[in-house]
């Protein structure tokens, strides 16, 4: 069930038989010269709202700008600022409490999002401490490339040239999603190089096309739609354990 499709009605009625939702978050950032901009917002939301297709999962809109300023010296990418990204997260979070949502599970497609977000759950669990209160809900943070089985899968169809930007695997996911953006172009070299990251100059003078240790000509539509598979699979299981989740708070 898509959030955004729904009426409020229809969510009242979710929430009668489940308090979790489920919220696609991304980056909106260059991926090299065949990547799309949405990769990273993309992944995620392709595979959930695959999931929730064959699974009685809810899924809110995606969140589809995060933290990328490495990636500002490319035109396309839109960051937000740590600060700013911990301030939104805690609303969204706070909205959806407000109705109810006791489980909020973000399905991550940046690895450049992972230190903000985990601040923006402190941000967020801080408050109750300092106030003596029960939060009234709680957040998970799960990459989709480390749901269940597929890393490995993605090892296997991307022995060499995989890299950690402008991956095959993220770009196999989005060609499988929408065959009619399929780019190309010849790379060189072949598999990008790595380093460190930093601000967007650096990056760009280390990274010229924007990848980092990847050869996205590995990359198919049919790889996508495996890895896609294995990810919802992964991600309904998941789901349904934190949704399981014991709360001491209730037991004693
Ligand atoms: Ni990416």
């Amino acid at each position: 069930m898509l959030l955004h499709m729904s009426t409020w009605a229809e969510v009242e009625g979710f929430l009668n038989r489940s308090r979790t939702v489920v919220i696609p978050i991304g980056s909106n950032e260059q991926h090299g010269p065949t990547g799309l901009l949405g990769t990273d917002w993309l992944c995620p939301e392709i595979i959930a709202h695959e999931a929730q297709k064959s699974g009685d999962i809810l899924v809110a809109p995606t969140f589809n700008i995060g933290m990328a300023q490495h990636h500002l010296g490319f035109p396309g990418t839109i960051s937000l600022r740590p600060s700013t990204f911990i301030a939104a997260i805690g609303d969204w979070c706070r909205s959806l409490s407000a109705h109810g949502f006791e489980r909020l599970y973000f399905l991550n497609g940046h690895g450049g999002n992972v230190a903000t977000i985990e601040a923006a759950f402190s941000e967020l669990y801080a408050e109750a401490s300092f106030a003596g209160k029960p939060r009234g809900f709680s957040c998970r943070l799960k990459n989709w490339w480390e749901l269940k089985g597929v890393m490995g899968l993605a090892a296997s169809q991307f022995p060499v040239g995989h890299g950690s930007h402008a991956t095959p695997s993220e770009i196999a996911v989005t060609q499988w999603a929408y065959p009619d953006s399929i780019k190309t172009a010849e790379y060189s070299p072949k598999i990008a190089p790595t380093g460190p990251i930093r601000e967007a100059l650096d990056f760009r003078a280390r990274y010229p096309d924007g990848r980092m240790g990847s050869d996205p000509a590995l990359a198919t539509p049919e790889k996508g739609g495996e890895l896609v598979r294995m990810a919802a699979d992964g991600l309904l299981e998941d789901v349904a354990a934190f949704t399981a989740e014991a709360n001491p708070q209730l037991a004693g």
